[in-house]
């Protein structure tokens, strides 16, 4: 089964995800759908200092949003802000640095950044990672897992209230297409059994983004939730994590604006607030989230329990004090 999920997805991928499958899909775009100015709407980007998220970034800034680019490395994020201030002339950007794979600290922040601002209307949830070797975090969780998934959970669940506050408020996650080939692992949710394959890891949490996009959609009626697949593009991710199919694909890539586009559609254009919450996006368009005869559909129950897991994992995180009280500013809102 996986060999024929692996091959459809690579043959699908050919055609669509790259330089060529961009420019046949974009001849259907509607160019006044970015034609929008964000003046005082807010916008929190992760990993925006490089890649699809810093192109995020760019063009939020040039269109006049405030942005909040939540890095890791304090001295690329500030390379990257000057780059952005100088190109766009928007002072409005904003350095926090913070590693998502670090549970406890994501929490922290999302805790304070919620106190401090009295609004955000978009967050985007971009950073990822493919790591090799099973590492643990300091919380003891898996590191892809860690960043890919439970960072993502914790950064949106804590700032729901914040976004439900705000005006046209919007969460896009950048998934991947090599998700379809995973089926939801909710007896392994973090890669403890069998042979430890990065390439898999990674495409299983970009599942588990799906699954939970779907699910804070149908929890979150006010909120707009997206997930896209950017196709495969020139990026650092890709060139240092996946080097021979960096050079395998070589001129084929797309470039970063073209895999950021479909990012700053579903954040910007009134058209994606149009569409139905809890999608699964490609080149502006949803697409399904299960290639044809996969067997990649998770029961309800399943779902149930991959939830009920993620949100008993974050609690073990913020751990209750001897006294009852967290271990953190306030509790946190995961529900
Ligand atoms: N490029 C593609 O073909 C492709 C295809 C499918 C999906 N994606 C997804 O697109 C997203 C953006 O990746 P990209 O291709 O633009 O690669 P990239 O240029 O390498 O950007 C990845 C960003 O994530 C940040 N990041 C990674 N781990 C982090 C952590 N623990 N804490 C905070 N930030 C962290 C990186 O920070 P540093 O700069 O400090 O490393 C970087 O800013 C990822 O979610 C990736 O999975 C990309």
């Amino acid at each position: 089964m996986s060999l024929y999920r692996n091959a459809v997805w690579f043959l699908s991928g050919i055609h669509q995800y790259t330089r060529n499958g961009y420019e046949a899909a974009s001849k259907d775009f509607e160019p006044q759908d970015l034609s929008v100015s964000v003046v005082g709407r807010s916008f929190m980007i992760t990993g925006a200092n490089s890649g699809i998220g810093r192109a995020t970034a760019m063009t939020i800034a040039k269109k006049g949003g405030t942005v909040h680019m939540v890095c890791r490395n304090k001295d690329k994020a500030e390379e990257a802000r000057e780059d952005i201030v100088n190109q766009s002339g928007n002072t409005e950007v904003h350095v926090h640095v913070v590693d998502l794979s670090e549970t406890h600290k994501v929490w922290e922040f999302a805790e304070a950044f919620k106190k401090q601002h009295p609004s955000l209307n978009v967050l985007i949830n971009n950073a990822g990672c493919m790591v090799h070797k099973r590492e643990l975090n300091a919380d003891g969780l898996e590191k892809n897992f860690a960043t890919n998934t439970m960072g993502v959970y914790i950064l949106t669940q804590t700032l729901i209230p914040l976004l439900q506050k705000s005006r046209d408020p919007r969460v896009i996650t950048v998934s991947s297409g090599g998700m379809l080939v995973q089926k939801l692992r909710v007896d392994d949710l973090q890669s403890e059994k069998g042979h430890f394959d990065g390439v898999m890891v990674y495409a299983q949490n970009k599942r588990q983004q799906v699954v939970l996009t779907e699910q804070w959609a149908k929890a979150n009626p006010i909120i707009h939730f997206s997930v896209m697949h950017p196709g495969w593009a020139d990026t650092p991710a890709v060139s240092t994590s996946m080097p021979q199919f960096h050079h395998m694909m070589g001129e084929r890539l797309r470039s970063v604006e073209q895999g950021a586009d479909t990012v700053v559609w579903l954040a910007l254009s009134r058209a994606a607030a149009r569409t139905r919450s809890g999608q699964f996006f490609q080149d502006r368009r949803p697409v399904a989230a299960h290639l044809p005869l996969a067997w990649t559909r998770s029961s309800a129950e399943e779902v149930q329990s991959f939830m009920s897991q993620l949100e008993t994992l974050a609690f073990s995180v913020v751990q209750p004090q001897p006294d009852g009280e967290l271990n953190g500013p306030s509790r946190p809102q995961f529900v």
